[in-house]
């Protein structure tokens, strides 16, 4: 069973929108501190990353309840360029735009799953939760 809300990213207050979003999330989760500062930052930069390479997209947060388990899973998706090599942009340091490169590695760090489909001419659609524990 899951529980959406979306926020549809088009410019940057919709970034700080969609990280509030996920905060409220969070809390009603019951995520401490430090975990709602995690999923805040990874939210921030997948919003960021189709803001600034696919110009639009969406991020849905989903209340997850499996297995007598809670979390919270972060759906960014868009209809953007994609991503021709998938292995290339989840190292460290990898940018097109000459950023730190430093995003797409630090949210699968931030998160405990992370899933990415992406291929040009088929936009992105990542897939990042965190379980409570
Ligand atoms: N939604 C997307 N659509 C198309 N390409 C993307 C998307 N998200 C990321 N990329 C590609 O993956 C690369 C790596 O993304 P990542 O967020 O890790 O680093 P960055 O955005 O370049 O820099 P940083 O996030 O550290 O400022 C980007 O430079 C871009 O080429
Ligand atoms: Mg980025």
């Amino acid at each position: 069973m899951s529980i959406q809300s979306c926020v549809t990213i088009i410019n940057e207050w919709d970034i700080v929108a969609a990280r509030q979003l996920g905060r409220n999330v969070a809390k009603e989760l019951g995520f401490g501190t430090v975990d709602q500062a995690r999923i805040t930052t990874a939210i921030s930069e997948l919003a960021r990353n189709i803001y600034l390479y696919a110009g639009k997209g969406q991020i849905c947060i989903d209340k997850l309840y499996e297995d007598g388990k809670e979390g919270l899973r972060i759906n960014a998706a868009d209809n953007g360029p994609g991503i021709s090599d998938i292995r290339q942009v989840m190292e460290d340091g990898f940018s097109t735009s000459g950023g730190l490169g430093a995003g797409l590695p630090g949210v699968k760090r931030l998160m405990d799953q992370f899933e990415i489909e992406s291929s040009p001419g088929n936009g992105t659609q990542i897939k990042a939760t965190k379980w409570l524990r």
